[in-house]
């Protein structure tokens, strides 16, 4: 893809638009673009995939990597008899630490959003709140911050959450299931009709 950026070969230059701004697109031009679109949009699940792969080499002081705190997270959900969505919301639920990590939440979430259900996307987006309820009076906050949400319908869940599938998922002792488990069920989910567009999201 970089090459044909670079060289802009005769097929890349014919196959390329012909606007230079968007008030000048064509029909064609937008159906080119949506080509690319579709192809690009069926190779997500490869690219959260390589992203998951990619927190192998984030380990800090904690005793495991921030890949094996995911997969323990899902492989705890995945023993508990939860869904599949739930448990590829647990296995998805720190991709953004760092790329954003004053705000990994909210992002995790605007991934998940078009694939999962409302409730495991809010208990992605506020799960580092609700586990600041584990450290927070080191850091001269208050532990219970997370209850301004106590009558949110989902604030239970994200406790939940929290208690059961991330608190508890930096043992090196805990033997999680691979990876490769997991593909498949991220394939299904990232691989599905989104629940709406880009240009829907508020
Ligand atoms: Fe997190
Ligand atoms: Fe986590």
């Amino acid at each position: 893809m970089v090459v044909d950026v670079v060289t802009y070969s005769t097929e890349a230059r014919l196959r390329t638009v012909s606007y230079a701004h968007m008030s000048q697109m064509t029909s064609d031009d937008y159906e080119l673009g949506e080509e690319y679109q579709r192809e690009l949009n069926s190779q997500l699940p490869d690219r959260l995939l390589e992203a998951l792969r990619g927190l192998e080499k984030y380990k800090g002081p904690i005793q495991v990597t921030r890949l094996e705190h995911t997969l323990q997270s899902a492989t705890r959900a995945h023993r508990d008899g939860r869904d599949e969505e739930y448990v590829v919301a647990a296995l998805m639920h720190d991709i953004g630490d760092d790329f954003a990590p004053h705000s990994h939440g909210p992002m995790v979430s605007a991934i998940l959003g078009p694939f999962l259900p409302e409730r495991l996307c809010w208990i992605v987006e506020k799960h580092p709140l609700f586990q600041t309820y584990y450290y927070a009076e080191f850091m001269g906050a208050d532990p219970a911050a997370r209850d301004k949400y106590r009558d949110h319908p989902y604030y239970g869940d994200c406790v939940e959450f929290c208690e059961l599938y991330d608190q508890n998922c930096f043992d090196p002792e805990y033997e999680s299931l691979p990876l490769e488990f997991f593909e498949p069920m991220v394939r299904r989910i990232f691989g599905r009709q989104p629940r709406y567009a880009a240009w829907d999201v508020v």
